[in-house]
């Protein structure tokens, strides 16, 4: 059985004033004492560098929720992965379906994104999953294979290696409707297959595959017991110190 080390971040969304993120940022840094789960919190963009200040000397990773597909100029209001890794990032979040969904990012665009990131020496975490309405009718493994072939076409076995996959149902997002453990692995185990058929055995058992959508310290521990599951994106639940690292603990 490959070992993947669990990864647990927290998206903290368009949320947090400037005090809160780093009350926030610190009382993360706090809890989180050792690295047997990698950790990491996505602050806006405003508060990345004081974020990235709570967050020295401590194991807990700082990432971007979003990156320009572009390496520099005229491109109005983006951020480039240079920034980004200025101010302290070592991750960027791309393809999150609010941006699929909410501004209409698509995959041919994503995969850009996805190309320049790692190219410029950030990791990324990829996030895919299906609609309520693809579900219903029994589309989302077609999705999946669509999601992961457009957005990693092209990469190296070098540039897979920085990334981890979020698998994140769009209807579980934000909802409180969590996707079963079983789900969740059928899903999992899904994307996992196309990842060997794409790039082989050593991406595939590899690559860190996390769930999505609605988790709490509640239901971490059902997910975490499923062997394609390899951590948590955390929307919600990241926003409160407490509940986030008992979400950490609880995957460890
Ligand atoms: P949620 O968000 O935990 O609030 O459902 C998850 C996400 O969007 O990454």
């Amino acid at each position: 059985m490959p070992t993947r080390k669990k990864f647990v971040a927290g998206n903290w969304k368009m949320n947090t004033t400037l005090a809160e993120a780093k009350a926030l940022g610190a009382a993360v840094a706090k809890g989180v004492t050792d690295d047997r789960v990698t950790v990491a919190v996505f602050p806006p963009y405003p508060w990345l560098t004081a974020v990235g200040e709570t967050l020295k000397g401590s194991p807990v990773a700082l990432g971007a929720q979003d990156v320009s597909s572009e390496k520099k100029g005229a491109f109005t209001g983006e951020v480039s992965p240079a920034m980004l890794l200025e101010t302290g990032c070592k991750y960027a979040l791309i393809g999150h379906s609010e941006r699929r969904h909410i501004i209409g990012e698509s995959e041919t665009f994503i995969n850009h994104k996805v190309h320049t990131a790692l190219e410029e020496g950030l990791s990324v975490v990829l996030c895919m999953g299906e609609t309520l309405a693809e579900r219903e009718r029994g589309l989302q493994e077609r999705v999946f294979q669509r999601q992961v072939y457009a957005a990693c076409a092209g990469l190296t076995d070098e540039q897979f290696g920085r990334i981890v996959i979020a698998y994140e149902p769009v209807w579980a997002i934000g909802t409180g409707k969590v996707a079963t453990p079983e789900q969740a692995q059928e899903a999992h185990a899904f994307v996992r297959s196309k990842l060997r058929q794409l790039y082989g055995d050593k991406i595939a058992d590899s690559t860190p595959i996390v769930y999505g959508g609605s988790v709490t310290p509640d239901n971490t521990v059902g997910l975490m017991s499923q062997p394609d599951v390899d951590g948590a994106l955390v929307g919600g639940a990241s926003l409160k110190a407490d509940s986030f690292l008992a979400i950490v603990k609880a995957a460890g």
